[in-house]
């Protein structure tokens, strides 16, 4: 009797020793699952932009960025001017020769609401991510009048 009573807390001491290391086991697996998951995260980041949109193409941008085929009917350049770089009003911002990763962060901002602003939601709220990033690449690749500060020594 005694020894049937020591057999079974030993056969459930084992169970529950199997059921730990399972678990442990099952969480190293995780762990290690999660390191390479950030491994690719940090590549992909360095390979591409940082909202991490497909690469621009600045013809098509140039295609877009001069289409009144948009739920608007109005063009970028409209409102942006020529080459995104003569914006129509002075509180219109100029979008030649900003960086494209912040134009696409602006853009994608718009579209996504993070930044609340109504004339340029409904500009963008029809983008997809690969218009977004040749709209970005094609202002980025135009000159502007802006200046930063890598000019000075
Ligand atoms: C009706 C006029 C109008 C049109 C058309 C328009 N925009 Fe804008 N855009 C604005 C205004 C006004 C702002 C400033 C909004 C704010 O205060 O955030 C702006 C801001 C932006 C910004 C942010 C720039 C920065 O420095 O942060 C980007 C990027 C932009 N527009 C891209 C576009 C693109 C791409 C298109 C075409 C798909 C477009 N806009 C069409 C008026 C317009």
């Amino acid at each position: 009797m005694t020894l049937n009573i020591t057999a079974k807390s030993l056969l459930s001491a084992l169970l529950l020793s199997a059921a730990l290391t399972a678990c442990s086991s099952q969480e190293s697996a995780e762990t290690a699952a999660k390191g390479e998951h950030a491994e690719e995260a940090a590549e992909h980041a360095i390979k591409s932009s940082s909202a991490g949109l497909p690469d621009g193409r600045v013809a098509e941008g140039e295609k877009l960025a001069n289409s009144t085929d948009t739920p608007s009917k109005q063009s970028c350049i409209e409102c942006h001017g020529k080459e995104g770089a003569a914006p129509i009003d002075p509180t219109y911002p100029t979008l030649a020769g900003q960086y494209a990763d912040y134009l696409e962060y602006a853009i994608t901002s718009y579209r996504d609401g993070r930044r609340d602003q109504a004339v340029m939601k409904g500009q963008v709220g029809h983008l997809n991510d690969q218009q977004v990033a040749d709209l970005a690449a094609y202002f980025a690749s135009r000159k502007g009048n802006i200046t930063d500060l890598s000019h000075v020594e």
